[in-house]
């Protein structure tokens, strides 16, 4: 099939986690490719994640993906637009979901309805978390068959693929959707499982641990979920939907451990805490991907990401250290 050459794209969310380690990998392979950056800098977003990258290849706007107005200044003349704008993280949703359903149920209905105006290619970033959970000892892995998730917390999350599928069959608008796993790498925020236990860590306060421990995520390096993202955006078939891992499931007790290892702890230096309600106990991806698009996963070696991973917040105390105290104070007011 065609390949598809975007010259300017929009990246909604690209102060945030993932889509900044987008951005860099855009500005860092892709060099005829101009990016504009839409994102609200809400407590998720820093404008230092886009540190270093030069003028001629990124414009920042400054916007809510909610401002209808803003988004037709922006989107006519771009060739695509890459949604990662959302609230992503579990344990807000469960304290506060009314900017769960404002965010990424609203401001990707905009942002379908912009495209579909202007004709714009639109790439949404989904999770593996609408696939619901699985047990530990399942043999199944998710697949999009899979049946989508029960619990209110995923459903913002489920709502919005589907809004991005009834706008590519109702009215023809050019989309691809992909739903991956766990992500780590720099520029996580500390309120996310690794980069809290290393920060911790790094501040003299014990790592916390939910439950028994034996949660499994299946952890993917940031990096191969940019490059899987290139790909299904130039290569993959319209109105599809793409999952994306790489094979790395781990229990939190054994990701714990790696961590309290790679920083020269002992293996039983961390408290046990409450568990979240309702947590999910396997998320694990059936990555189809590799065979169709010729994806591969390049950072497959964990406990090699999780050394750098490490080093990076350990060398960048200025990015995570005035927001630890705000954040270690709200989950020690949940008991966590
Ligand atoms: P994040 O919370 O780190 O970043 C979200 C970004 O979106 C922030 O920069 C924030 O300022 C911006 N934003 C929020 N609301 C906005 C609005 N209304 N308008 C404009 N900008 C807004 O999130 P992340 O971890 O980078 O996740 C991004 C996407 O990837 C989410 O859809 C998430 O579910 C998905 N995802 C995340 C993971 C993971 O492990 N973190 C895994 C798979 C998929
Ligand atoms: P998290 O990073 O919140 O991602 P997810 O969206 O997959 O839940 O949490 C990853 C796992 O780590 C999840 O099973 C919850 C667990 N966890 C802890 O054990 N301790 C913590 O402090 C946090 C934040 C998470």
């Amino acid at each position: 099939s065609e390949i598809f050459e975007p010259k300017r794209i929009i990246v909604t969310g690209g102060a945030g986690f993932i889509g900044s380690n987008f951005v860099h990998w855009v500005v860092d392979n892709q060099p005829d490719v101009h990016v504009v950056v839409l994102d609200a800098l809400t407590y998720a977003g820093n404008l230092d994640n886009l540190a270093g990258i030069p003028e001629e290849r990124m414009t920042f706007v400054h916007g809510d993906i909610c401002d209808e107005a803003l988004l037709e200044e922006i989107v006519p003349g771009v060739d695509a637009i890459v949604h990662f704008a959302a609230e992503s993280h579990n344990d807000n949703s469960i304290a506060d979901p009314e900017p769960f359903v404002r965010t990424n149920v609203h401001g990707t209905f905009r942002l379908l309805e912009a495209a579909r105006k202007h004709d714009v290619r639109f790439h949404h970033i989904s999770t593996d978390e609408v696939y619901g959970d699985l047990a530990l000892d399942d043999p199944a892995r998710f697949t999009e068959e899979t049946p989508t998730a029960e619990q209110p917390v995923q459903l913002h999350q489920a709502s919005s693929d589907m809004l991005v599928r009834a706008w590519f069959r109702t009215y023809g608008v050019r989309v691809t959707i992909s739903n991956c796993s766990n992500n780590y790498g720099p520029r996580q925020h500390i309120e996310k499982f690794i980069p809290r236990q290393i920060t911790n860590v790094l501040t003299g306060i014990r790592p916390k641990l939910y439950g028994d421990g034996l949660n499994v995520r299946d952890w993917i390096h940031t990096e191969d979920h940019s490059s899987a993202v290139w790909a299904i955006l130039t290569k993959g078939r319209l109105g599809e939907t793409y999952l994306i891992g790489a094979d790395g499931e781990k229990n939190n007790i054994d990701v714990l451990h790696a961590i309290l290892e790679g920083m020269g702890k002992s293996a039983d230096d961390f408290d046990w805490v409450k568990d979240r309600p309702g947590h999910d106990r396997r998320y694990a991806i059936d990555p189809e991907l590799r065979s169709e698009l010729g994806w591969e996963p390049k950072r497959t070696d964990f406990a090699e990401g999780l050394k750098a991973t490490i080093a990076w917040y350990r060398d960048n105390p200025g990015w995570w250290q005035g927001a630890k105290e705000a954040v270690e104070a709200k989950y020690a007011k949940q008991g966590q």
